[in-house]
């Protein structure tokens, strides 16, 4: 009997055989369509391959594709564990032709695979065709030799694939086993047809056709094959079983739970051991592939999936967590097909006991009043959405969980109930929202949140995903489209845009599609998680309901990150160096530098600067992984989480760990803080930190704003410039320069004694007496000094007076733009001639006010120093009048 994973090989090595290319599969989350919330089958991964959007460097495929049917279109969630086929995950396998070979080659191939290979008898198997594909039905008769018996024709949506509301579709033909007349059941088509005799293994899709969002259907560049054999049902017919539940990888996970819950397999709790093989297998590959619990978006339906297990758990009497000891199971299992469960097993592990942790603590509550209120309710009542949206917002049950719990009992939920609570617990937010204050323009946020819902962040993971347009706005008002050159905001489904917040800057990027390009300049984020990307249409004319591709400036997001990373290592260095009362007071984390404002109540020392430097460099060169993991706020506090105070935090908070504490025994990483932003993936990416400045910004609070990774080779590279030009001025080398700079520095100081040595001579001047005019009785000297300060003037004046009998000196001097003047007298002139005097004549005549000083001795200034000689003549003008009267 062929165990499930040797099935998987035979399939896959059977099409490479083949010519096939064998293709991994792609993850659970989709990366080429924003219209899908998960994988849902094999052919997601090439849908722009059958497009031609997209070139491969092979036409023939094959897979063994992950797929999770949970939540949006296509979901299995409420009847997993009640019957023989449903799973939240499943594999898919098929085999796929990008215009290569068609019908013919497909139903070859398919038939000789499982006639030979698999060897199912001829006369257990039947086929449909899609209403009037007689080409299909005559290859049918031509290939297996069927006859008309075992061909049924189909015409309705059944037999026509579609992966979503857009995308490739195409008729299908499906292969059917009939496992006999003792199992009841009708064939496809029939009104029994959802009995278990009759199971489809295989959907082979003529892939023909594109359709677009308004329903129209345009033939693709080629016809194409896709299929879709799932693994579990083929495993189970081979194995010679009816219930998808019995094959070996299931029993084998549901013997591992019926041994942690020490309960029998087979007993009362068969329904609760299914639920929890199947959901162990999608919420540990979900987490593999970087899905975490959250509270809305694909991580709310990994937690309804966890937590609907986990109820199962509970209802086994387990009193700790225990679906993560499932694990190893699982890996055993699966881990050699997928890898990257090994790679994750980790974070899987982890993820899945803290979210039992935090679910039990409010597991026995929410039961118990889930108890009382049921034995309340008659036969087929209805919960009321009160209770439900009780249990839902203060117990953490998600809806489905619930309406598992009464399902058991016969019971339902009120939906309208539920969403009319759900509905009056927003309006209650809106009423108490406390944001910025300016609440018209908050009224429209809510007013939009409302209407899209928030926005699904993947840029933790992804800097390039696809997604869809809710909404445009133009001046914060809904349009439909808008044309190039138009200034926009635009609200997506989803989105890798990191929305400005917790001091992290938005991001830029590009939107675009085929017909469109918009220039993202800047992201926000409105109410906590609605995302609006702010930018200009480039190109074409933007549609709400388009898809587009959403690709992050890689660049300017990595240095934004690595100042976020560096952010949390300042502000532990800055705890280690100062003490404890270091608390974060405001921060911003940009391309450019980061700023940190911390609680401290005097300015660092130079020691205490690079001590905090060089420590942060030190954590970098660990190069050590940094982690983020989500948990309660609880939890985060044992374990020492630094948070902010006076803030807010939700049932979850995701938690940024990095570094290693070399004080600790038991191992520690170095930072552990709580941060909704993004991260370097290793503390090494952030390069090397240097501290630009610390200054005061308040009483107590102390600001540092330094520079990581491209920034500070920026800043070296600045310097180093700098220093190039400063040492080729001095004609000099580096090593010398500061030898130089102290050589020019000397140099310049004898300069300056110098020139005020040579000022003065010049001033007093050769002849003495060359200049000395007559008025009268009175000598007159007048003289320009030039550009000499005007401190030196009086002594100058004083030198110059000695010279004469009787007289006055009058010396100018410009500096600075700036007329000044200093008149001197001999001490015998005549009381009449008074210094104070004649220099406010000089200062009138150069603009000035005024002057002052002693009777011999005065000093004036102002504005128009090119005056001059109109302030000497206006007081020879003086003497020549008071001459005559002396
Ligand atoms: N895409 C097809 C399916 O999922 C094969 O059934």
């Amino acid at each position: 009997m062929p165990s499930t994973n040797e099935i998987r090989s035979t399939f896959l090595n059977y099409f490479a055989k083949h010519d096939h290319q064998i293709v991994p599969s792609s993850s659970l989350v989709p990366q080429n369509d924003p219209t899908l919330l998960f994988t849902n089958a094999g052919m997601v991964q090439f849908k722009n391959v059958f497009t031609g959007q997209e070139h491969r460097s092979y036409s023939k495929a094959t897979t063994a594709q992950k797929v999770v049917r949970a939540g949006g279109k296509h979901n299995d969630l409420d009847n997993v564990g009640y019957t023989a086929r449903h799973h939240t995950f499943f594999e898919m396998m098929g085999n796929f032709s990008f215009g290569d070979y068609f019908k013919e080659k497909a139903i070859e191939f398919a038939w000789n695979l499982i006639t030979q290979d698999f060897a199912l008898p001829k006369e257990k198997l039947l086929v449909t065709v899609y209403g009037d594909d007689e080409e299909a039905a005559t290859l049918w008769k031509k290939i297996a030799g069927f006859s008309d018996r075992s061909i049924i024709k189909i015409n309705s949506s059944d037999n026509f694939w579609r992966m979503g509301d857009v995308g490739p579709c195409g008729p299908c033909s499906e292969i059917f086993y009939d496992h006999g007349q003792d199992v009841f059941g009708g064939p496809p088509g029939s009104k029994d047809e959802d009995g278990d005799r009759f199971v489809e293994i295989w959907n082979l899709v003529f892939m023909q056709f594109f359709e677009d969002s308004t329903g129209t259907r345009n033939p693709l560049p080629k016809p194409s094959i896709d299929t879709g054999m799932g693994l579990e049902r083929i495993a189970a017919i081979l194995q010679g079983k009816r219930d998808n539940f019995d094959i070996d990888t299931f029993q084998s996970l549901i013997h591992a739970s019926a041994e942690v819950t020490h309960t029998d397999a087979y007993g009362k709790h068969k329904v609760s051991h299914r639920v929890v093989a199947d959901h162990l297998r999608s919420a540990s590959f979900l987490i593999a592939d970087g899905i975490l619990p959250s509270k809305d978006g694909r991580g709310y339906v990994l937690r309804r999936i966890m937590r609907r297990a986990m109820r199962h758990l509970h209802m086994m009497g387990t009193k700790e967590p225990t679906f993560y000891k499932l694990l190893p199971a699982l890996i055993q299992e699966m881990g050699q097909a997928y890898p990257e469960l090994v790679q994750a097993e980790a974070l899987i592990s982890e993820t899945l006991k803290s979210e039992e942790e935090r679910f039990k603590t409010m597991l026995d509550r929410g039961l118990s009043i889930l108890g009382e209120e049921t034995s309340l309710l008659p036969q087929h009542g209805k919960l009321s959405g009160d209770i439900a949206f009780k249990l839902y917002d203060t117990y953490g049950f998600p809806l489905d969980l619930t309406a598992d719990a009464l399902r058991e009992k016969g019971l339902s939920v009120d939906q309208v109930g539920f969403d009319k609570a759900m509905a009056e617990q927003r309006a209650r937010a809106r009423t108490s929202w406390v944001g910025s204050g300016d609440s018209a323009t908050e009224a429209i946020w809510f007013e939009y949140k409302d209407q899209f819902g928030t926005s699904e962040f993947l840029g933790h993971k992804s800097e390039r995903t696809d997604a869809k347009v809710l909404a445009i706005l133009i001046d914060n008002k809904i349009v439909h489209e808008a044309k190039t050159g138009t200034p926009v905001a635009l609200i997506l489904n989803q989105t890798p845009f990191y929305g400005e917040s917790g001091g992290q800057v938005g991001d830029k990027g590009v939107i675009r599609n085929q017909e469109v390009l918009v220039t993202i300049q800047n992201t926000q984020k409105k109410l906590g998680d609605l995302i609006v990307h702010y930018g200009i249409v480039e190109k074409g004319t933007i549609r709400t309901g388009q898809s587009v591709t959403c690709e992050i400036n890689h660049d300017y997001r990595h240095a934004i990150k690595t100042h976020h990373s560096a952010t949390h290592l300042l502000h532990q260095a800055l705890r280690n160096q100062l003490g404890d009362h270091v608390t974060q007071k405001g921060s911003l984390n940009s391309a450019e530098r980061l700023r940190f404002d911390f609680s401290h109540t005097k300015p660092l020392t130079k020691e205490e600067l690079l001590s905090v430097e060089k420590e942060v460099n030190r954590q970098i060169r660990e190069n050590l992984p940094i982690s983020t993991r989500i948990m309660s706020p609880e939890e985060a506090v044992k374990m020492n989480a630094m948070a902010l105070f006076g803030e807010k935090y939700g049932e979850e908070v995701r938690v940024v760990s990095m570094g290693k504490d070399e004080n600790t025994i038991q191992p520690r990483a170095w930072s552990i803080e709580l941060c909704g932003g993004t991260h370097a993936q290793r503390t090494g990416d952030i390069g090397l930190f240097h501290i630009i400045s610390e200054t005061g910004v308040a009483a107590g609070i102390r600001r540092i704003e330094a520079v990581s990774g491209l920034a500070t080779e920026q800043l070296l590279k600045e310097n180093e410039s700098n220093l190039a030009q400063i040492t080729s001025a001095l004609n000099t080398s580096p090593a010398q320069l500061m030898e130089r700079v102290n050589q020019v520095l000397e140099e310049r100081k004898t300069l300056k004694q110098e020139i005020s040595k040579l000022q003065h001579q010049l001033a007093m001047g050769n002849e003495v007496n060359a200049d000395v005019e007559k008025i009268g009785a009175i000598e007159i000297i007048t003289r320009n000094l030039g550009e000499i300060p005007p401190k030196d003037l009086k002594s100058i004046a004083e030198e110059l007076v000695k010279k004469l009998k009787y007289g006055v000196v009058v010396v100018f001097s410009s500096f600075g733009g700036k007329a000044s003047f200093v008149v001197a007298t001999t001490a015998n002139i005549n009381q009449n001639i008074n210094a104070i005097d004649l220099v406010k004549i000089a200062s009138e005549a150069v603009g000035g006010k005024g002057g002052g000083g002693r009777t011999d001795m005065a000093q004036a200034g102002g504005p128009n120093p090119q005056n001059y000689q109109a302030a000497f003549d206006a007081i020879k003008n003086k003497l020549n009048s008071l001459s005559s009267t002396l």
